[in-house]
């Protein structure tokens, strides 16, 4: 007896991050935690904010009954009307809290949105380099991911997208802030996306959905805007979570928003609630609805990552390598110095600097650093990074 035949195939594959989190804990072992530079891992180093303890001690401290029972699978109405409030005055679209379903993160809200959105052979499309789960969600689902290369600043070829999408394209799914690359979309861009989508679904008589993973919304540096994906396509749906913005990866809160409107908004939100619960996600936390209804407008200090993001993107570009400036997220994604990305991690590991190659997210030829690490890490790596650097050229 063994584990399914497809799931120990796509372990075996997959993941690069896994393998990555394998060569650490050698590394770790033979030189000492503190000697080892372990970029590879997207877990922010930000501690959450002040206000997210405040409301912790709050809510633990009531004497309220009931905190911690079912409720109805789309979350507490408090909290999906603080978060339609949020939406409404950002967007001016009328948003209620009949828009929001509160999730198990985003992992958990783009599942419950392929769920309902896709039947078996439908297609997804996506943008390399991309996060490497969006392949498994979709195959979770019965979908096929369906892959549209990125020109050198790693915006989508539109000439390609344009020629991608067929009449079983039911999902184009976009990351903006992007992991791994942390390039934000334009207005520009996300006008052309949606006006390639409007002619294809003219031209095939279909709706497709532009699902928008969204966990780095708040992250934006060079006092970039938020650019709303709402105003551009009517069938548009938000996945994201408060796991990067509120520092809370391991409680798992997020929610979906679905535009006031898509084209089946009633029908879309019952099949989204139904499959939250047969997921068997059932309902997001409780405690930590409760807390996120009263920090809607908080965020870490964002500020924090845009000095990481400098001090490692000119120490970088400094020491040679060639990397498109980042402007959200915590992650960049510079090319190798050679076109084998892997013996490059592998010859980076040397120097005991973890990273993951680019084949993880797509795209060979490239590695992806999470600078979401302390300042004292990122320091120590640059040695690293120059002899690795050195050693090939
Ligand atoms: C692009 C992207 N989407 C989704 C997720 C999942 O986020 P969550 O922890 O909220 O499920 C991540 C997490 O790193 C991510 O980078």
């Amino acid at each position: 007896m063994s584990i399914s035949k497809k799931v120990k195939r796509v372990m075996e594959e997959g993941s690069w991050i896994r393998k990555m989190f394998e060569e650490g804990v050698k590394l770790k072992e033979e030189f000492g935690e503190n000697n080892v530079f372990d970029l590879s891992l997207g877990n922010p180093v930000i501690e959450p904010p002040e206000e997210f303890r405040d409301e912790l001690k709050r809510i633990a401290n009531s004497d309220e009954l009931g905190t911690h029972r079912y409720m109805p699978n789309a979350g507490y109405s408090d909290t999906r009307i603080a978060i339609a409030s949020q939406l409404k005055s950002e967007t001016g679209l009328n948003f209620t809290e009949n828009n929001i379903i509160m999730t198990c993160g985003a992992g958990g809200a783009l599942n419950v949105v392929m769920k309902s959105l896709l039947d078996p052979g439908d297609e997804v499309v996506i943008f390399a380099p991309y996060f490497v789960e969006y392949i498994f969600y979709a195959d979770n689902h019965g979908g096929m991911c369906r892959v549209v290369p990125p020109d050198p600043n790693f915006l989508p070829d539109f000439d390609v997208f344009e020629k991608i999408i067929t009449p079983r394209t039911r999902i184009v799914l976009i990351n903006t802030p992007n992991n791994p690359t942390g390039v934000v979309y334009s207005e520009k861009v996300l006008a052309r996306l949606a006006e390639i989508i409007h002619a294809k679904e003219n031209e095939f008589g279909i709706q497709i959905s532009l699902v928008s993973d969204e966990p780095y919304r708040k992250i934006l540096f060079d006092g970039l805007d938020y650019p709303q994906v709402f105003r551009y396509h009517k069938n548009s749906v938000v996945a994201t979570s408060h796991s990067k913005d509120l520092g809370l990866p391991g409680e798992r809160i997020g929610f979906i928003a679905v535009n006031p409107s898509y084209f089946c908004v009633e029908e879309l939100l019952n099949g989204l609630v139904f499959c939250n619960r047969t997921l068997g996600f059932v309902n997001a936390p409780a405690l930590m609805q409760r807390i996120v209804a009263n920090l809607q407008t908080i965020t870490i200090n964002v500020r924090q990552y845009e000095s990481k993001r400098d001090f490692m993107y000119s120490n970088l570009v400094d020491i040679g390598y060639e990397i498109v400036r980042p402007q959200g997220a915590f992650y960049m994604f510079p090319k190798a110095p050679i076109n084998d990305d892997v013996r490059f991690v592998k010859n980076l590991g040397k120097h005991r600097v973890l990273v993951v190659p680019g084949s993880g997210f797509g795209l060979p030829g490239y590695f992806r650093i999470a600078y979401c690490t302390d300042d004292e890490t990122l320091r120590r790596s640059l040695d690293g990074f120059r002899e690795a650097r050195a050693s090939f050229s």
